[in-house]
């Protein structure tokens, strides 16, 4: 029987290339170079699936390429903004992504860069790096302590379960958090996490503030320049979820003026470019999108998509569908 063809957009982890090479007529991408919205598009006429990730943007123009032989979007990666999920579901198109797999992972990193920016790790490490350290004294470097501090979570999915989990059982964290979604009781319990009702009432009672909720229109902006108003001047801003979440330009003047002391981001508005004044912060923590880039999470990432392939092409529902 001839094996479907499949089509992926980067560069997956070796055992998961070759596992793919085996079930599949594949073509990988050796060069990682990102591919063009004609090259998607070719894809997408020449392939049964295809497999992206957060770099490419499958737009409902991208979609439109005919004539359409792919059927699913294996979707590498939790976050499936970059689709436009309404024009995939206009044209049949079955989406899915992987969940769970980098849960732990994502959740280290968001305690990484509360850490980090808490207790000035990065400054320090520049200061040490560029020999400007001249010893130990009681005033210098002063950071802000993490212990027994209040953490508020803007979404309450599976992501922010997990860091609630690290912050409250390993550094004594008291929990909020707004969910439009409630969670189950017992994941609230778990942590001792208070619900607030609109996402202000985090934001004023916060000493941290980690975003857990998805990207797109609905929560584009949820954090501006008036809701960064409403933290404490002394709070810190955690974003591991997606860029477009936060007004970019209003926290890096955010930043500048005082409103808040500090944040730490893994994603940005329009990756891979950096709003150019962040770059010069040393009240910032910048990380290139590395939520789940641990070896075992991204093979177990690619493996998650595999495993959706091969119930989709036996006829039978994959596990992680989102359209
Ligand atoms: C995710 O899984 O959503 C990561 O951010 C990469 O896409």
């Amino acid at each position: 029987m001839r094996k479907p063809k499949v089509i992926v957009t980067r560069r997956w982890p070796a055992e998961v290339e070759a596992r793919l090479q085996d079930l599949y007529d594949v073509q990988l991408n050796a060069g990682d170079r990102p591919m063009t919205g004609a090259e998607l598009q070719e894809a997408l006429r020449g392939a049964d699936a295809l497999l992206p990730t957060v770099s490419d943007k499958i737009t409902a123009e991208v979609l439109s390429a005919e004539p359409l032989r792919t059927k699913i979007l294996g979707n590498f990666g939790v976050g499936f903004n970059h689709i436009d999920i309404a024009a995939a579901k206009g044209l049949d198109l079955v989406v899915t992504n992987t969940p769970d797999v980098l849960t732990d992972c994502t959740a280290d990193l968001a305690m990484t860069l509360l850490l980090m920016i808490a207790r000035r790790a990065g400054e320090g490490e520049r200061h040490v790096r560029t020999k400007a350290w001249t010893g130990w004294r009681p005033t210098h470097m002063i950071g802000t302590k993490i212990t027994g501090k209040t953490l508020g979570l803007v979404g309450f999915g599976r992501i922010a379960r997990a860091v609630a989990t690290r912050a409250h059982h390993g550094f004594g964290m008291k929990i909020l958090f707004h969910d439009p979604y409630p969670p189950p009781k017992e994941a609230a319990e778990s942590v001792k996490a208070q619900a607030c009702a609109t996402v202000e009432e985090v934001l004023e009672q916060a000493d941290f503030v980690s975003i857990h909720c998805p990207g797109g229109q609905e929560t584009r902006h949820l954090i501006n320049a008036g809701r960064l108003k409403r933290m404490k001047a002394t709070a810190i801003l955690i974003n591991t979820a997606r860029g477009d979440v936060v007004d970019e330009q209003a926290l890096a003047a955010g930043l500048k003026s005082g409103t808040i002391a500090g944040a730490g981001l893994d994603v940005y508005e329009s990756e891979p470019r950096v709003t150019e004044e962040l770059l010069t912060m040393e009240n910032v923590v910048l990380f290139p999108h590395l939520g789940s880039a641990t070896r075992e999470t991204r093979v177990a990432m690619g493996m998650r998509v595999l495993e959706n392939l091969e119930a989709f092409f036996a006829g039978e529902p994959p596990r992680d569908r989102v359209a």
